[in-house]
């Protein structure tokens, strides 16, 4: 089974790709994730990834495309995957269809007026990979997971989420119809409690 998972920033989607992932045996594939790995071990991929990434902006898509295509064709992938933030684009999901068969598309719906304190407010583990809201830790230094420290992501500031909503809206909020027209989308509402959304995201799935 290979399903994306779409929505805007911050609307959930690595929060429930951790726990789907987990539940039906999908590699869980994030290019936001990625990108920040290469860009934390200074790769040209990084160097490039980053001049966008900090503006808000979408990767090119050749450059996206050509490591999302890299990736899925390892053998883990074989068995189903999960893609979080991708595809981003009509162009990206064209690409896709050449090379996946996708099940199902999760569309994680939420207001974009509820987006910006999420993001300002996250804090992420590079340990363990979680994240969290830092209006609910006792200690926002240490991840309450496994205890490394917390660090917040360069993009998850005011100016840069507002961009990436804009560009949310204009490049990748077309893909709503482009999955609509091929009977796979179905929608959740994602502005519930993180237990209630993960239910709904097991109903979807079936
Ligand atoms: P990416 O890393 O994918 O970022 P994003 O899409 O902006 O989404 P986020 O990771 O910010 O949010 P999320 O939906 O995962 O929410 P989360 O679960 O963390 O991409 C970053 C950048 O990389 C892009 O801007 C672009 O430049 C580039 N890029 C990536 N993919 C690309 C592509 N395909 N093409 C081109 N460029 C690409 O939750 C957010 C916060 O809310 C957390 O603190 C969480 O604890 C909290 N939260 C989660 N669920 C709930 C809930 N139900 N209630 C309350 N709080 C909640
Ligand atoms: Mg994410």
């Amino acid at each position: 089974m290979n399903i994306i998972l779409l929505g805007a920033p911050g609307s959930g989607k690595g929060t429930q790709a951790a726990r789907i992932s987990e539940k039906y045996s999908l590699v869980h594939i994030s290019t936001g994730d990625i990108f920040r790995e290469n860009i934390k071990n200074q790769t040209e991929l990084g160097k490039t990834a980053k001049s966008y990434i900090d503006q808000g902006y979408l990767v090119p898509d050749e450059v996206t495309i050509s490591m999302v295509k890299d990736r899925l064709l390892r053998e883990d992938c074989k068995n189903g995957v999960l893609l979080d933030g991708f595809p981003r684009t009509v162009a990206q999901a064209e690409a896709l269809e050449k090379f996946a068969t996708i099940d199902k598309v999760i569309d994680i719906d939420v207001p974009y007026d509820l987006i910006i304190d999420r993001i300002v407010n996250r804090r992420s583990c590079l340990a363990c990979g979680g994240t969290f809201n830092v209006k609910t830790l006792s200690d926002a230094s240490k991840c309450p997971t496994c205890g490394q420290q917390l660090t917040q992501r360069a993009d998850d500031n005011e100016e840069t989420v507002t961009e990436r909503i804009t560009v949310y809206d204009k490049q990748t909020k077309p893909l709503v119809d482009f999955y609509s027209a091929k009977g796979v989308l179905v929608r959740v509402n994602g502005n519930q409690s993180i237990d209630d959304v993960f239910a709904d995201v097991v109903k979807v799935i079936g």
